[in-house]
């Protein structure tokens, strides 16, 4: 059942190329620049006219909201807020007839989530839903939906669901703009032929497996870690502190790495090891910048670099290499070798990876 692999967890993470050619598949048209999703078309023409979307989740899916927020806002100009379910649905939030409430969860069963769908709705907002498991609670309280079709999640942790609820947001924000006139066909047919090339270069990113293993060794007798990002690479680096403690029992932080110098920097010393999503995009200069600033501190570097990359080669203590590609996608590309990271040091530190402790697959509590 595990497929040959140790885990399911590895056998999850291993399935993404697949995963997200299966979430892909019938939605878009590369060669036309066009995004079709059935889930959410009778909408079609009200998606013309938001003012605003709200984005409601919990956990990992709540950093795919905060992905989703950069692509929605770059791609479709729509004004996105994301909000932790438990924390929106307590208080008394604008919502209007104009707004549209994505709610995302893997499991379709998340109290909280629920909770937040039920007091938009109330609200007259409309619901689309980004589940992954089929006829859950969430895509029936919802107006419409766009499911994930991951395929069945064991692992406690989300792996494969993440990468495509991140894959349905690129869709849907994609979709939006194609709406909205808020970008050209030409603009679509090359983005979407990059996203067509993405699964292959998951493929890809899954080989660097051997020296994420090699530098699992090296820190995973750490008793903290510190993961930066900055744009589309911050939710990224939230994801990847939030793999880490959860199955590893190490405690991990994410923090936008601007943030860096307004405190945690007090936390660098030759003990505390600093993963970067330091790949080729726009803020690729000022990453370096942070990374400088952690090294004259002794800090060890881990840095996600873009294949090839010089630069940062020269002051990281290591580096793990994923392929180049637009900005856009670069979140599904730069969280692979996080999962693996927090897969390796958990097994190394004799952790029950699939079933942490304290925590459960679905939170049907509040
Ligand atoms: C972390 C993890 C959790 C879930 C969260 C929401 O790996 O799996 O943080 O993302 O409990 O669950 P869903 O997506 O089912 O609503």
């Amino acid at each position: 059942e595990k497929g040959g692999f140790d885990h399911f967890m590895l056998k999850e993470i291993y399935e993404q190329p697949r995963s997200i050619r299966d979430c892909m598949r019938g939605r878009i048209y590369p060669e036309e620049g066009k995004v079709q999703l059935g889930g959410i078309k009778e909408f079609a023409d009200k998606l013309k006219n938001i003012d605003r979307i709200i984005i409601v989740a919990c956990g990992t899916s709540w950093h795919a909201g905060l992905v989703g927020e950069y692509l929605i806002e770059e791609y479709a100009r729509i004004p996105v807020e994301v909000e932790y379910a438990s924390e929106f649905r307590y208080r008394n939030p604008i919502i209007t007839e104009k707004d549209v409430v994505i709610a995302i969860s893997q499991s379709g069963e998340t109290a909280d989530t629920m909770a937040a769908i039920e007091m938009a709705k109330e609200r007259g907002a409309t619901i689309f839903g980004i589940c992954n498991v089929a006829g859950a609670s969430i895509p029936r309280l919802s107006h419409a939906g766009v499911y994930t079709h991951a395929g069945p999640e064991i692992g406690v942790a989300s792996t494969k669901a993440f990468t495509a609820q991140v894959t349905v947001l690129t869709l849907m924000a994609f979709y939006m703009a194609q709406q909205r006139g808020a970008i050209t066909t030409s603009k679509l047919i090359e983005l979407l032929t990059e996203l067509n090339e993405i699964p292959d270069k998951i493929q890809t990113a899954l080989e660097s497996n051997d020296i994420i293993k090699e530098v699992s060794e090296k820190i995973k007798d750490s008793r903290n870690c510190l993961f930066l990002g900055r744009g589309s690479g911050f939710p990224v680096a939230l994801e990847g502190a939030l793999k880490l403690k959860e199955i590893s029992y190490i405690h991990a932080e994410g923090y936008p790495a601007a943030e860096m110098k307004h405190g945690p920097i007090a936390l660098i010393d030759e003990e505390m090891p600093v993963v970067f999503i330091a790949t080729q995009n726009s803020s690729y200069e000022k990453v370096i910048s942070n990374i400088q600033e952690v090294k004259a501190r002794k800090g060890k570097v881990i840095a996600i670099v873009t294949e090839g990359d010089v630069e940062v080669k020269k002051m990281a203590d290591y580096c793990i290499e994923i392929p180049d590609a637009n900005e856009a996608f670069l979140p599904l590309l730069a969280t692979i070798p996080l999962q693996l990271l927090s897969y390796h040091i958990a097994v190394m530190r004799g952790c029950n990876v699939d079933q942490p402790r304290n925590l459960a697959k679905s939170v049907t509590v509040e």
